[in-house]
């Protein structure tokens, strides 16, 4: 894939001086954010640090107040359908209606992401295989457990054979083989298609093992982009740099994202809206 950020040749998203305030909180503060075509790309940082904000912006589900996004060279401030047509997306609160059957669900975001009437049946019936959903597929989603929802959920976002898939913690609350489960299906997409993939999570596991990139997001604003492993020298030789011995451990990811975002965990820790809202999501899927 070319990796050639910044010049908008084989750029997925780019976001340049992106601003969003919900009144006097700036939830994203000048956000400079690109990524490239066929990376998985890790969004991490603190609750509160202006992910989901930044998400809802690029996916245009919020408007575009100050700065610019573009999604494979499309404005979404100005062209919002055309990237509505190009991504899929996985947000961090239930998206699936208990009421309907997994084949339902699905089917109605095939319909309200345009994939031609024609074909609907088919991509439905692929989207459930590609998440293992077949043998469920009939049943209402109420009766699903926590993991099977974030696979019907992925499988929603997938119906449309996105060029971008934005996921926002897809693996919250899940236990650690249901969490494998998700990451081999977005990868057996990936290797077919080649899809670009956006991805939030607080499992620095996950970000480690999957993500070719990450950036910290602190208040709003990247405070550290590189490869995990690129991460965790610079944090190293910082710390050889300060007094600390040549024989000491690696940093892990998480020691990075202590570095970067721990001296404002206090006051910025989110507030009872973020953590009331992530565990109604963790408990209603988990
Ligand atoms: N609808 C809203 N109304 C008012 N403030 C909001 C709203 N949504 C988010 N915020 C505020 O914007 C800031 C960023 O929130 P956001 O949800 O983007 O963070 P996040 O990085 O996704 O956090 P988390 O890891 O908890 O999901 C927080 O201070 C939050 O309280
Ligand atoms: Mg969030």
């Amino acid at each position: 894939m070319t990796r050639n950020a910044g010049t908008g040749q084989g750029e997925a998203v780019a976001c340049t001086g992106l601003a969003y305030a919900f009144g006097e909180t700036n939830a994203v503060d000048g956000l400079e954010l690109s990524v490239a075509e066929g990376e998985v790309f890790g969004l991490l940082g603190p609750n509160g640090a202006g992910k989901t904000t930044a998400i809802r912006c690029i996916t245009t589900l919020l408007p575009v107040p100050a700065g610019m996004v573009s999604v494979f060279g499309h404005d979404a401030a100005r062209d919002r359908m055309a990237v509505r047509r190009l991504l899929g997306y996985v947000p961090q609160q239930l998206s699936a209606d208990s009421g309907l059957t997994g084949r339902e669900n699905i089917a109605l975001f095939a319909r309200v992401f345009d994939v031609p009437r024609r074909e609907r049946a088919d991509r439905v019936g692929q989207a459930l295989t590609a998440v293992g959903l077949t043998d469920a597929a009939d049943r209402l989603a109420g009766t699903y457990s926590g993991g099977m929802v974030r696979r019907l959920e992925l499988a929603q976002a997938l119906v449309s054979a996105p060029r971008l898939l934005i996921l926002d913690e897809p693996t919250i609350g899940l236990d650690p083989i249901a969490r494998t489960g998700v990451w081999q299906h977005i990868n057996a997409v990936r290797a077919a298609t080649g899809m670009t993939v956006l991805v939030t999570t607080h499992y620095m596991d996950e970000a480690d093992q999957y993500c070719d990139r990450v950036a910290l997001m602190h208040r709003g604003r990247i405070r550290a982009l590189g490869t995990p492993d690129e991460l965790r020298e610079g944090l190293g030789e910082r710390r050889r740099a300060a007094g600390a011995a040549a024989t000491d451990p690696l940093p892990t990811l998480e020691d990075v994202f202590r570095d970067v975002a721990g001296s404002g965990l206090d006051d910025q820790a989110g507030d009872f809206r973020d953590v009331r809202s992530t565990r109604r999501t963790a408990h209603r899927v988990g």
